[in-house]
């Protein structure tokens, strides 16, 4: 692994140069961060939890055809990817109240809302990614409008597969947030298509008991409700990635 080239390094991730041009080797740590890296902690064993529910996730997608830079796992914590130059946004759904936008709107936590509501956050560590609006992205140049459209469809297209999914298997989705990035078009034409990209995780998602609202996510950890890697356990093998211990 010391040999290969690291190409970047986040703060549950991290990317190395994959073994074809093109290509890149996505690593699942075990790290932790929240509230912008404030609050820090080792979880053993939630990269190797996120690996495989972001992969069997990914799968499910492109199965219904979305596009996604996903080409397969290699071990319990690297994944192949296609490399793509990511979109600087976090498109962020919205089915439940929850999180900053309970408190930014005054909206009780758990409250259904609507319809599904999507929003944008600008991927800026230094910024805290700052919330934003259309017109700040078409102005900034951060997407197209063409670009953003597909976004917007993707992400609704995947909320209405992962409700039901989740659904199944007796969880609510909450919300959740998605990272895009463009590819160079099969088509050889030159131009760019975009698909999905990161990852889809209990880190990046809210996801409640459908019966008793326990949280199996990430706010275990920010809202140090213990249980965390026990509860990604579980949305693991609900989903049936794992096996039920006997
Ligand atoms: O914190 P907030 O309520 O805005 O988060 C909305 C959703 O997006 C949550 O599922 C959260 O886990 C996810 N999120 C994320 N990465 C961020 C911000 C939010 O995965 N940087």
């Amino acid at each position: 692994m010391s040999r290969r080239k690291q190409i970047y390094e986040g703060k549950a991730k991290i990317l190395y140069e994959g073994p074809e041009p093109g290509t890149l080797v996505q690593y699942f740590k075990d790290d932790a961060t929240a509230f912008n890296a404030q609050k820090k902690a080792t979880l053993d064993g939630k990269g190797v939890l996120n690996n495989r529910i972001s992969e069997f996730i990914m799968l499910r997608l492109m199965e219904i055809g979305i596009p996604t830079h996903f080409i397969r796992r290699l071990n319990m914590r690297e994944q192949l990817i296609k490399r793509v130059e990511i979109v600087p946004l976090e498109v962020i759904c919205r089915n439940v109240a929850a999180g900053t936008m309970s408190k930014r709107l005054g909206i009780e936590e758990g409250e259904k809302l609507p319809r599904a509501i999507v929003e944008f956050c600008l991927k800026r560590d230094d910024l805290g990614d700052p919330l934003i609006a259309e017109e700040h992205i078409y102005a900034f140049g951060w997407a197209t409008q063409g670009e953003l459209d597909e976004m917007i469809a993707m992400t609704l297209r995947i909320n209405d597969y992962l409700q039901g999914m989740f659904a199944g298997v007796g969880i609510r989705l909450i919300d959740f947030k998605l990272e895009f990035g463009r590819l160079e078009h099969p088509d050889g034409l030159g131009g760019h298509m975009i698909v999905l990209a990161d990852e889809i995780s209990p880190d990046s998602c809210r996801l409640w008991d459908l019966e008793t609202n326990k949280k199996l996510d990430k706010d275990r950890f920010r809202r140090d409700l213990g249980e965390v890697t026990e509860a990604y356990t579980e949305v693991a093998t609900r989903l049936g990635i794992l096996k039920p211990n006997p």
